[in-house]
């Protein structure tokens, strides 16, 4: 067995400066609703019920927007001396930094979408949209997903990396606990969710500023723009 070891992670003593990934924008967004009220079901339910679903229906976008509104919103933001904001969301991070962002695509859509966790929207997807294209034909070969959407985990490691010394695997830790987070709220939310283990797009940016740390198949998702 070859075990990547990725180090003992250590905060500096002091942070280096980041300036995050600039995503290209142009007026368009998707505004998506903050949800009023949640059916109150018990928690032990929900972790008892939660298994991966591999068939796939049609989910209205209040079930996208609930979905994202209980893993990932963004709660509390503070700036810090990295040069970007830390923010406090339900799910945990290391540092508060989470650098991973939330992609997601439907069938039939050449779109990506990107949540922003600011402002509970969807922004489009333009100048990486490329890197894309043969992401829906790659997941065919793992799971039939032409029913599904497709929720891509995208990091940007030199967030955490301008915190922690050898801090590579608080990344990957942070894509696992979002995972998770993200397939027991599916199951909550009535939302059929299964992982991927595949890594796609291999290559999103020129730079190489953003990685894959995590892919899932979901409820085809109605995104109208
Ligand atoms: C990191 C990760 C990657 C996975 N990759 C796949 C995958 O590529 N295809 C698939 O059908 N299931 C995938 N799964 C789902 C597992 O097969 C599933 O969790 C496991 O069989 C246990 O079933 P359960 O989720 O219903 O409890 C993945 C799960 C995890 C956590």
């Amino acid at each position: 067995m070859t075990w990547i070891n990725l180090g003992n992670p250590i905060p500096k003593n002091k942070v280096d400066k980041y300036s995050p990934y600039k995503w290209s924008t142009n007026s368009e967004f998707i505004n998506l609703n903050e949800p009023l009220e949640f059916l109150p079901t018990a928690f032990t339910k929900v972790l008892f019920e939660r298994k991966s679903k591999r068939c796939f229906n049609q989910k209205p976008i209040e079930k996208l927007s609930d979905l994202l509104w209980l893993t990932n919103r963004v709660k509390d933001a503070v700036n810090s001396e990295m040069g970007f904001p830390i923010s406090l969301r339900p799910v945990p991070s290391a540092g508060a930094i989470h650098p991973i962002h939330i992609l997601i695509n439907s069938p039939n859509l050449d779109m990506w979408w990107r949540y922003d966790p600011f402002q509970h929207c969807l922004l489009p997807i333009l100048n990486e949209n490329h890197y894309f294209n043969n992401v829906r034909n790659d997941c065919e070969k793992i799971l039939d997903c032409s029913k599904a959407s497709l929720m891509i985990l995208i990091a940007e490691p030199q967030k955490t990396l301008s915190k922690y010394s050898k801090g590579t695997s608080l990344v990957w830790r942070d894509a696992g606990i979002l995972l998770g987070n993200l397939a027991l709220v599916s199951s909550y939310l009535d939302i059929n969710f299964c992982p991927i283990g595949a890594l796609l797009p291999t290559k999103i940016d020129k730079e190489n500023q953003l990685v894959t740390v995590g892919m899932a198949a979901l409820d085809a998702i109605d995104i109208r723009y």
